[in-house]
């Protein structure tokens, strides 16, 4: 297999992944995501959009001090200040040669006239002077036709000519609204390859999102066509219905080379852990159903699938669970477990906590022992990702006391720590969820703030299982998830709905990310 088959995984799960509701995350979940996805060996990881908030400048700064062998990318408007923000984001990472600057600009008819109001020419403007002006931060530019699944072949043809003619060396062709089809996603990549005179001169980028669940498909018809770099997410995650993910994407050119012989540098065996550690920082979690890294992924439950699987796995099973880091394991902790037998179950399933969050996930895990009989590893992931959600957090969750029954009023006695003080409510609700609620509003009012969503399933069978909540609270069109997990159903609502809290105080500093992300030019 030629070198001219390596495919760049360029991942964006930092930017448009974290720009999708409910997936909001400060600086430190990001730098632990960035690290992940370094080390599961990503080419590129776009850091975020610099302009957008001084918290997502400084991320993508952190970022580009940190990484240890991927490039690191900051997004930019064709806006000299955008530009600018975005170059000195990276400065760390151009300084050993591994710094991006991604500019776009909208190419489409519909985006031109309506988005952007100017003409076409004036456009073509603007690509050539942002794609130079970004050149003279670093010799690393990538330049996006922003809705170019939707942009005039004519007129893509001479925006990517001269995006390249001014120093752009990676050439992004979003299909923006996920509303190409395969064959159609190809054909417009092979005919820029076919067109544009100076093409040689840059690698071509697929960048597609997932409106009509075509977008790791769009992604590999392109790479068929010629493209050589894939823009992706971990899970999936991005605005609206997502981007193409990456763990679809790579274990389909790993499990039909025949098919897609194409090489990457992804240790696929990261993959699980990776995936894990999103669902837990976001508290975003993938359906069960989910390719490659839901929990059904690999579970064959029918009969008739088990009998052929026990004959031969191959019969059921095209890809190996190690081949993504999935390890087979029935062990299952006792009350009496040890931090050390605890340490070493949580690294297998993917997790790695500092001293810290290890003792606080271990004190919790001797209090659910003592209360339920079994621990699954399900019952485990509940406690981690309830614990890693909650670092860090502004609004800390430290105890409640509830009345309810039919007689009386629902009482909920809840005490919060803000910014590092306790405080405390004690409230009436209708209901004990309601009281629970209305205590965490007393005590950090949220006035604009509507509860859009109450969910509450059980992680493992039986009356003493775990209980998940989650929680969905929408702000002036911003909307965001929280979590929770507890044996106490109430306490687990509490939990949820103060981590929803949480991801509501980081997305209101992000509120001028989704202004400027859809303002022109
Ligand atoms: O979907 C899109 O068009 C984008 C661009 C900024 C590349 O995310
Ligand atoms: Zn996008």
């Amino acid at each position: 297999m030629s070198d001219n088959n390596r495919i760049i995984i360029f991942d964006t799960t930092l930017r448009d992944g974290e720009q999708s509701p409910g997936c909001a995350m400060n600086l430190e979940e990001k730098l632990r995501m960035a690290r992940l996805l370094d080390e599961l060996g990503v080419d590129v990881i776009e850091a975020g959009f610099p302009i957008a908030s001084p918290g997502d400048f400084e991320a993508v700064y952190e970022i580009s001090k940190a990484m240890k062998t991927a490039a690191v990318c900051g997004l930019a408007r064709a806006i000299k200040a955008d530009i600018e923000a975005a170059g000195n984001a990276i400065k760390p990472a151009t300084d050993q040669g591994r710094g991006r600057i991604h500019t776009f600009i909208s190419t489409s008819p519909l985006h031109m006239k309506h988005k952007l109001q100017m003409s076409p020419e004036a456009v073509l403007e603007k690509v050539e002077e942002s794609v130079k002006f970004a050149r003279s931060f670093t010799d690393d530019v990538e330049w996006s036709a922003e809705d170019a699944s939707r942009t005039e072949d004519d007129f893509l043809c001479r925006t990517v000519e001269a995006a390249i003619k001014a120093g752009a060396t990676t050439i992004n062709i979003p299909d923006t609204v996920g509303y190409a089809v395969p064959e159609e996603y190809g054909a417009k990549i092979a005919m820029l390859m076919d067109r544009v005179p100076n093409i040689d001169q840059a690698v071509l980028s697929t960048h597609c999102h997932n409106d009509l669940g075509l977008a790791v498909a769009n992604s590999l018809a392109g790479v068929q066509a010629g493209a050589r770099q894939i823009e992706c997410t971990v899970n999936g995650i991005g605005e609206r219905a997502g981007n193409a993910a990456l763990e679809e994407i790579v274990m389909a050119m790993r499990t039909r080379p025949d098919m897609l012989p194409y090489t990457n540098k992804i240790d696929t065996q990261r993959i699980i852990k990776t995936s894990r550690n999103l669902s837990a920082i976001t508290g975003f979690n993938v359906q069960p159903n989910k390719a490659i890294v839901g929990a059904n992924a690999f579970a064959h439950a029918s009969g008739i699938h088990q009998d052929g699987m026990l004959k031969n796995v191959q019969t059921y099973e095209i890809m190996t669970p190690e081949s993504v880091g999935l390890k087979e394991s029935t062990l299952v902790m006792a009350k009496h477990s040890g931090r050390h037998a605890f340490r070493t179950k949580l690294e297998e399933l993917g997790f790695e906590l500092d001293d810290n969050a290890l003792a606080e996930v271990f004190a919790r895990f001797k209090i659910l022992a003592d209360k339920k009989k079994e621990i699954f590893e399900d019952d485990l992931i509940a406690l981690v990702e309830d614990e890693v959600i909650r670092h860090n957090e502004r609004v800390q969750f430290v105890s409640l006391q509830t009345q309810s029954g039919t007689v009386g009023p629902q009482v909920a006695d809840m005490v919060l720590c803000v910014d590092g003080a306790e405080q405390q409510a004690r409230v009436e609700g209708n209901g004990a969820v309601d009281a629970i609620f209305k205590a965490v509003r007393a005590i950090y009012p949220h006035p604009d703030a509507r509860l859009k969503q109450y969910q509450v399933h059980g992680i493992t069978g039986g009356t003493d299982a775990q209980a998940e909540v989650s929680v969905r609270l929408e702000e002036n069109g911003r909307t965001v998830n929280g979590q929770g997990a507890d044996s106490d159903t109430l306490m687990a609502s509490a939990r949820a709905y103060v981590n929803a809290l949480n991801k509501l105080l980081i997305r209101r500093e992000k509120q001028v990310d989704a202004q400027v992300r859809h303002a022109g030019p």
